[in-house]
């Protein structure tokens, strides 16, 4: 029986209304749940509200409510996003429920009663929007760190909790547990910050300047601190669950959190365990935030990301289980990201649309129109290309586990995504379409339908846990299969399963462009080589895209990757690409890859090269191919510029030529570079450099 999994989301804060951030933990805490589902683990996901504090107050008494009332209220549109995202939590938590409260206090009690909590006088800087106090290091004119509202300085007396007395053992518990906190570069932040001496904890305010908060049980006349009773959420959350075998599902496998509540999570919040005599939660993963268009989210900005927005606005390609699938595929984990119109169209044109319902939409009708709906069985014997397909399958089977245990679901489905590029390269290979017309090739249109279809019933159960009604749609049109545990081995598409007939599942986005960003006719553009001088280096160049066909490890050059390429037109040419330390070759297989196609031959480290494909460096060292979605062996174009490329160029005509990455899309000289009429997309943060 594999390991429980219990993960939690923050408990988002109720005078917020939920937005893309929020979103995008929850739906990341989702797709972890519904992933350990599908292994057979037992799981508990827990979320909620964070119901106390000044805010709160404050807020109510503004909207002329009691803050019960004005909190019973808010937690509402949290609790909707959770059914709008198709959320699988098993409870949604409200810091003002009976049951925390009473645990909250229990909690309190017992750390007073072994001498932990001591009464002492405190003057400090305290932020109302972040429910904190701030040292005078952190303030600048007045105002706090985070969003900048005003800070105001108040001195009173209080209740303290000992965590300096917790400092070694839990920098101990950090150095002695590397994967505590994830990714590596917060966990080196929090070390940083436990350089500094670390003091006591703040962990009551007196009621006469908040009454809205969890009474302390041996003092009447305070509330405890907001974060105090929002991080116990995690413990209250499944106490009155249990584990099949009776256990507790305490402590939690894995806290998400976004950055800037780090430190609450990786020193208040252990420290308090220590002193209570909690054990530790065995991991926390600290991710990045989402920006828009490039820009950080913000109500003055007004381009706050709201979800029932992005699920009404994109509802015709699947509204929010569409927008889940741009969250987790676009950002890595860990990182920024920036949330586009671009981004979205990107990944629900490119991924979905045309790698899975293009793979689903090409068997579908073959197998209705070839076999009356009945799906072949898988012959005993595999052709070379059928079984270079199933290797693939296997290979994404065995990273897939391994990227979901490091949470980089975005590297997951990129795996995942390069197995739909080459089922969809396997079924242009083999063309059942072809096969179909001619009698004595049925045994190998069998083959190809039912090797492709079991490929596309393992793409389909790997996708489940992040777009689960469209993969469980998709499966129950492969004759009722499902995404369960034990789903996950190549060979169980039952023999005779019945194709079903169904609407298209994978739309396309229908962008309207305005008439004067509409890129010309390729037609118009076709490649004219002439001696003709040139206004831009770039009129040389003989971009296409191509699509990788085969990839291998140069033998002998470690960085070095051998790629073989389909350019349409062109031919096949081979090409030695510098990517390996960012790609294996298995994930190349199948994918468009942009390339200069008019470069001299080059011979590296022995291997003969035939051109270069471009690719740009995103500032953390991470490196994005180009991904264009025009058909393979188009010309790349600039409008307004005159192509003349020229033959067997030197590498260096590349140097003036600056490619930068705009708007999720390649650009020359803030021009959009478009292929087949599509623009080339790119998942580098913009004003990346593509080279
Ligand atoms: N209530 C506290 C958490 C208490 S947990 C015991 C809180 N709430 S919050 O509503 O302000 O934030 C909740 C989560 O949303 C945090 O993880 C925060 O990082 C995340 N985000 C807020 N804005 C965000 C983005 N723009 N992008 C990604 N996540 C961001 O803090």
């Amino acid at each position: 029986m594999p390991d429980p999994f219990y993960v939690t989301t923050p408990i988002y804060y109720v005078n917020d209304v939920p937005h893309i951030g929020h979103a995008y933990t929850s739906v990341l805490a989702d797709v972890l749940a519904r992933w350990h589902r599908l292994n057979g683990c037992e799981v508990y996901f827990l979320t909620g509200t964070d119901e106390h504090g000044q805010k709160v107050e404050e807020a109510a008494a503004k909207a002329g409510r009691t803050p019960q009332e004005h909190v019973d209220l808010t937690s509402q549109s949290f609790r909707e996003m959770g059914k709008l995202l198709d959320l699988t939590n098993d409870r949604f938590i409200r810091t003002t429920d009976a049951d925390h409260v009473e645990y909250v206090q229990s909690v309190l009690q017992g750390l007073w009663d072994k001498g932990e909590i001591y009464k002492s006088a405190y003057k400090g800087l305290y932020n109302v929007r972040d429910e904190r106090f701030y040292s005078e290091s952190d303030i600048r004119e007045g105002r706090g760190p985070a969003e900048g509202e005003p800070v105001e300085e108040v001195e009173e007396i209080n209740y303290f909790f000992r965590m300096s007395a917790y400092q070694q053992r839990l920098l101990d518990h950090i150095q002695q547990n590397p994967d505590w906190i994830v990714p590596d570069y917060r966990r080196n932040e929090v070390l940083g910050f436990l350089r500094q001496p670390l003091g006591d904890l703040c962990i009551s305010r007196p009621k006469w300047r908040l009454s809205w908060g969890i009474e302390l049980p041996f003092d009447k006349d305070f509330v405890t601190y907001v974060w105090f009773d929002a991080l116990l959420n995690y413990v209250t959350g499944p106490r009155g669950a249990k584990r099949c075998d009776g256990s507790d599902w305490w402590p939690a496998s894995v806290h998400l959190i976004g950055k800037d509540i780090l430190t609450t999570h990786t020193v208040y919040w252990p420290t308090m365990l220590m002193g209570a005599g909690i054990p530790l939660p065995r991991q926390i993963l600290a991710h990045g935030w989402w920006m828009v268009d490039g820009q950080k989210m913000s109500k003055s900005l007004g381009n706050v990301i709201d979800p029932f927005e992005v699920a009404r606005q994109y509802e015709s390609v699947g509204g929010a289980e569409a927008f889940r699938f741009f969250l987790m595929r676009d950002m890595v984990v860990g990182q920024d990201s920036s949330f586009s119109e671009a981004g979205m169209a990107k990944v629900v044109n490119g991924d979905l649309a045309n790698d899975v319902g293009n793979i689903l939409s090409r068997i579908r009708k073959q197998i209705l129109t070839q076999f009356e709906g009945v799906i072949p069985a898988l012959p005993r014997t595999l052709s070379e290309a059928s079984k270079a397909l199933r290797d693939k399958a296997l290979s994404v089977l065995a990273e897939f586990p391994n990227q979901m245990r490091l949470f980089r679901v975005n590297v997951a489905l990129e795996e995942t995504m390069s197995l739909a590029r080459a089922i969809n390269a396997y079924l242009e290979t083999t063309a059942p379409w072809k096969l179909a017309k001619d009698e004595s090739k049925r045994q190998e249109l069998s083959e190809a339908l039912s090797v492709s279809s079991e490929a596309l019933r393992l793409l389909l159960v790997l996708l489940s846990p992040v777009i689960p009604k469209k993969a469980s749609h998709a499966l129950a049109l492969m004759g009722g299969e499902k995404a369960e545990p034990g789903k996950l081995v190549w060979g169980l598409l039952p023999t005779g399963s019945q194709f079903q007939d169904g609407p298209v599942l994978f739309p396309r986005l229908e962008i309207k462009k305005p008439e004067s960003e509409k890129p010309a006719k390729p037609e118009s553009k076709q490649p004219s080589a002439t001696t003709d001088p040139v206004k831009s280096p770039f009129e040389l160049l003989d971009l296409r895209v191509a699509r990788v066909d085969a990839a291998e490890d140069h033998p002998t050059a470690e960085k070095l990757l051998v790629l073989t390429l389909d350019v349409g037109e062109l031919g096949k040419k081979q090409v030695c690409a510098g990517i390996k330390a960012h790609f294996s070759a298995s994930a190349m297989v199948g994918r468009k890859v942009l390339l200069v196609a008019n470069l001299k031959k080059a011979k590296l480290r022995g291997v003969e090269s035939y051109g270069m494909i471009l690719a740009a460096d995103n500032p953390d060292g991470s490196v994005h191919l180009l991904a264009p979605q025009g058909e393979v062996g188009a010309f790349a174009t600039v409008e307004g510029l005159d192509h003349k490329p020229g033959q067997n160029l030197a590498i260096e005509v590349l140097d003036p030529v600056v490619l930068e990455i705009q708007s999720g899309a390649l650009a020359f000289e803030g021009k959009v570079v478009t292929a087949g009429g599509a623009q080339i997309g790119c998942t580098a943060v913009d004003g990346s450099r593509a080279h």
